[in-house]
């Protein structure tokens, strides 16, 4: 195992081995990388827990977190071989997400960090998904379309986790309209990969969904979920149990297909050689094949994360914190963790004039 490295300034990228925590949501996860080796990864789904209520209930899930937290970062150590000693910072996510769910992995990683008099690295949760993708030897620049429950941008990644957005969402979410959609046709949470398994059965081309999006290069899913809901009401109930699969199938293709659409032609008009996925819609199998399909066609390479790379996990955690820094110990005891982006900037502690977060 490397040996531990002093950074001794906010500015510094760490290096080594760092143990990474996120719990911005609904899987309690810990990790232990080193560089873009993943050298274990443990995800604890909440999943069941909150199907009974149909969606993730934010304080049912922070509990969740505290009870599992210490487990699963054990876990991730005992698998991947390391002791204390190995470990040469700490990572966490500071945001976007549920707030009291992040409040419990920031609690975790600063007494982790503090007890060992460690250096902690504060992650953005999006560029932990962009940098999913640094597991798979992806180079800058690249266009990734980031898809999951929350966001749906498309990212030019010019180095690191460095990024400028080229289109984002109007409205929903991709994974929301999966979400939705799913909710819609009586399936179970979480939907986007219930509907995604369901799809499989059926005719993509049975229902004509609307698949124009907004104009330009954003997204726009709500009028597409709205389209659902109204072909849903003119059908009666036998009948919908009937076509489930092609009405799923034809709802993702409707989705998937913008998806694609724009990806490929902000792809092209930036002049970037490669495209990235990342975020739990990233999961799904037909994006994945259209994906793959047009980018062949186009000549663009394309980086497909293994499923467990794109839902949230903390091996991307710490594959994005090698590339931001690390507060020394111990200067972050009074970090706060954000709900949103917008609130991300004036939450970091100050260090100096060149403290601020690069991305
Ligand atoms: O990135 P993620 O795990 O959590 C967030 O940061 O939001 O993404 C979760 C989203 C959910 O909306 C879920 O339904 C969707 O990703 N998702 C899928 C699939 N697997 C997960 N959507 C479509 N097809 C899938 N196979
Ligand atoms: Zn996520």
């Amino acid at each position: 195992m490397s040996a531990r490295l002093f950074l001794d300034g906010v500015d510094d990228e760490a290096n080594g081995v760092f143990l990474c925590i996120e719990t911005s949501c609904d899987d309690t996860s810990a990790a232990v990388v080193a560089g873009r080796e993943v050298r274990s990864s443990v995800v604890s789904s909440q999943n069941e827990l909150h199907a009974q209520f149909g969606g993730v209930v934010p304080e049912v899930a922070s509990r969740r977190h505290t009870e599992l937290v210490n487990d699963v970062v054990a876990e991730a150590m005992s698998s991947a071989g390391v002791t204390w000693a190995d470990i040469s910072a700490v990572a966490t996510t500071q945001g976007p997400g549920l707030i009291g769910a992040l409040l419990v992995g920031m609690a975790a990683a600063k007494a982790i960090a503090y007890r060992r008099r460690l250096p902690l690295i504060p992650v953005n949760h999006l560029q932990g998904h962009i940098a999913a993708n640094y597991a798979l030897g992806v180079e800058p620049p690249f266009l990734c379309l980031v898809a999951s429950g929350g966001h749906t941008l498309l990212a030019v990644v010019e180095e690191g986790v460095r990024y400028r957005v080229a289109a984002r969402t109007m409205d929903d979410a991709a994974g929301e309209a999966f979400d939705k959609g799913a909710r819609l046709l009586g399936l179970g949470y979480p939907g986007g990969k219930e509907l995604d398994r369901l799809a499989a059965r059926g005719d993509a081309a049975a229902i004509g969904f609307p698949r124009a999006a907004a104009k330009g290069r954003d997204f726009s899913f709500s009028g597409l979920k709205t389209a659902l809901l109204y072909h849903l009401r003119e059908m009666d109930e036998d009948d919908i149990v009937a076509r489930r699969a092609d009405i799923a199938a034809s709802y993702q293709a409707a989705i998937v297909r913008q998806l694609a659409d724009k990806t490929l032609s902000v792809a092209l008009a930036e002049g970037v050689p490669s495209v990235a996925v990342a975020g739990g819609v990233a999961a799904n199998s037909a994006l994945r094949r259209e994906l793959a399909e047009r980018c062949a066609a186009a000549g663009l390479r394309l980086s497909l994360p293994p499923f467990a790379l794109c839902t949230d996990n903390a091996a991307m955690i710490g594959l994005a914190a090698g590339f931001l820094p690390a507060l020394p110990w111990p200067d972050y005891l009074g970090l706060d963790a954000y709900a949103s982006d917008a609130e991300a900037r004036p939450q970091r502690p100050r260090r100096g004039p060149n403290a601020s977060p690069r991305a």
